[in-house]
């Protein structure tokens, strides 16, 4: 068999370095973040997120599935102290899963890559509803925070085209 006919010829890869680009900072309460790839439509969000030491987030019920690779630093849910994750720990949340990130004091902060579907539905600590976190909403937070840096356009992928019928 040869190549295939049909393929998706690329002129350049679609790769950035986050190293080389902006931390946008304050993205949530104690939370900076690079945007890596927002597709709103298809609710995929890929980040490195830098969290501060004492930073938690709200408790949050996941509609999809998390990928969480942490870079450095520490960082453990709430309801499962004795699993931290530090350098080098991968962690998958399955859909529908719920827990509280915490970044506890004694730590340098963590530092994480994520790749996450779906929506985080976070409740306060009794329970209450609060908000929906989607790809949408992450998208305004990040570039919200970029604008009031002097950061007037971050750099990060996202698909083009917004779905419609395709001859029309
Ligand atoms: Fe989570």
């Amino acid at each position: 068999m040869g190549l295939p006919e049909t393929i998706n010829h690329q002129d350049v890869l679609l790769t950035l370095n986050t190293r080389e680009e902006a931390l946008i900072k304050d993205v949530l309460p104690g939370v900076d973040m690079q945007p890596l790839f927002l597709d709103p439509e298809n609710g995929t969000w890929v980040v490195r997120a830098l969290f501060k030491p004492g930073t938690t987030l709200p408790r949050h019920f996941h509609t999809g599935t998390v990928h969480f690779y942490t870079l450095a630093g520490c960082w453990y849910y709430l309801e499962y102290p004795d699993q931290p994750q530090t350098a080098g720990s991968y962690l998958y949340e399955p859909g529908g899963s719920i827990h509280t990130f915490h970044c506890p004091e004694d730590c340098e902060g963590a530092d994480g890559f994520m790749v996450i579907k779906g929506a985080n539905i976070n409740f306060d600590a009794e329970g209450n509803f609060v908000n929906i976190m989607d790809t949408g909403w992450i998208e305004e937070m990040v570039v919200a925070a970029a604008r009031s840096q002097g950061i007037d356009k971050p750099r990060y992928f996202k698909p083009k085209a917004q779905t419609g019928l395709a001859f029309e």
